[in-house]
């Protein structure tokens, strides 16, 4: 674990490798440059909407830490309410019917649209980026570019000749950094600061989190190491391959689906070896999938998300008239600690194995360090399972296929069987 570790150290200090995200802390210009951008955006009055545009790594961060911080029906409050942050909306597929469903009823001229693709170049993104600007060019002619902002390599691609060209605002994303480790990149940061949160609390949290994780001294209390070599190990050595991540919190849903890209695009490289993650929620779940994990296959290991307090206790009301005194005098914030506790306490007494993470709350600075954590942890796993975490050749063949089957020039050597 020291030479992984020490390793990691080395290769994030090079452009050309894929450890950039290990030390994004450091980037204090980055991120006072996207928090002015988003202070002016706010300030100008111009806009109520963002609209994300883009899939993957380059969605479900940002998606994930806006579900996590801000209110359910965030959509629905008053400007005043939000603090002048903006409506927050993504188009993360190219369902026809669902982008319409979006794009119809947004008042484009006040709605901001931020294009997100570190290659600058995949179809789901850049054909929705390809109405968007369409739609906007009808109703605001040559303003539209008011309305855009984009996110991608400094360099390479499509994309950046485009915004280069045109004069569009942009933000780069380190060519160190790929797409399911870009969260604290533009890629999250921006869409988060456009809806009225400071980043630099992001910041702050990675920064503790890299001193905590990558210090070689503590190795025995580092929880990322203690994470990669509990699925390893339940992997190979007790055949517990199915990982499933859950939060008992509902505005931690969204991080299990990150966690998912994250762990399955990072380490499903070889038919043999390798952990399956899988989403779920406490306690909604407990309803669905926990008889599976309880009592089918022994092949589970659990991460359980526990959020020690929440914001509102909820106290739930006693009514004695209706007779249902069990709960009275209870709070939700009781209620959904006893259903995790005791959730994990019965799949232990049915001998399945699992592992609590706990934050103190939820906030900036702690889901800074939580999803670092599990950076780390799936960095180190890679190299325990010795496959390399940071490429996707199975993403990008399906990528090839796709443009194939459309009968795109450049791709009409490639046979789809
Ligand atoms: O993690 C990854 O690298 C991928 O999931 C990408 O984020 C995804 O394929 C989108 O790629 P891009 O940002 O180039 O549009």
């Amino acid at each position: 674990l020291i030479k992984i570790l020490n390793d990691m150290e080395a290769r994030a200090a090079d452009e050309a490798d894929w450890l950039g995200w290990l030390k994004l802390h450091e980037d204090v210009q980055s991120s006072n440059k996207i928090q002015r951008f988003a202070d002016q955006a706010i300030a100008s009055q111009k806009f109520d909407n963002l609209v994300l545009l883009g899939i993957g790594g380059s969605a479900l961060g940002p998606q994930a830490l806006v579900q996590a911080l801000l209110s359910p029906l965030w959509n629905e409050l008053s400007v005043q309410q939000r603090g002048g942050g903006l409506k927050f909306y993504c188009i993360d597929n190219v369902d026809p019917d669902w982008t319409e469903g979006i794009l119809s009823q947004l008042n484009l001229k006040r709605t901001l649209f931020c294009v997100i693709t570190k290659s600058g170049g995949t179809a789901e993104t850049i054909s929705a980026f390809l109405w968007a600007r369409k739609a906007l060019m009808e109703q605001l002619g040559a303003q539209w570019k008011d309305n855009m902002v984009a996110i991608t390599d400094p360099q390479k691609g499509a994309l950046r000749a485009f915004v280069q060209e045109e004069g569009i605002a942009s933000f780069p994303v380190k060519p160190s950094v790929g797409g399911r480790f870009s969260v604290f990149s533009p890629v999250g940061m921006l869409p988060l600061a456009l809806a009225g949160i400071k980043v630099d609390k992001f910041r702050q949290g990675l920064k503790a989190a890299y001193e905590e994780l990558m210090d070689l001294n503590n190795l025995t209390s580092n929880k990322a190491c203690q994470l990669a070599v509990s699925l390893y190990h339940a992997d190979q050595k007790l055949g517990k391959r199915i990982n499933p991540l859950m939060p008992y919190s509902s505005h931690l849903a969204k991080i299990s689906d990150w966690y998912v890209q994250l762990v399955a695009e990072s380490l499903g490289k070889n038919p043999q070896v390798g952990p399956t993650p899988i989403k779920a929620v406490g306690a909604t779940d407990q309803h669905s999938q926990l008889q599976l994990f309880s009592e089918g296959p022994k092949d589970k290991l659990i991460f359980f998300l526990k959020v020690a307090k929440f914001k509102n206790a909820f106290p739930i009301p006693s009514d004695p008239v209706a007779g249902f005194t069990d709960l009275a005098g209870e709070t939700l914030e009781r209620l959904i600690h006893a259903e995790g506790d005791g959730t994990a306490r019965a799949l232990a007494k049915n001998e399945v194995p699992s592992l609590t993470l706990e934050l103190s709350e939820i906030n900036e600075f702690n889901l800074a360090q939580l999803l670092y954590l599990f950076q780390c942890m799936t960095a180190i796993a890679g190299q325990l399972y010795g496959v390399n975490p940071f490429n996707q050749p199975g993403v990008e063949l399906s990528k090839k296929y796709t443009y194939a089957l459309l009968g795109k020039k450049g791709f009409e050597h490639i046979e789809v069987k």
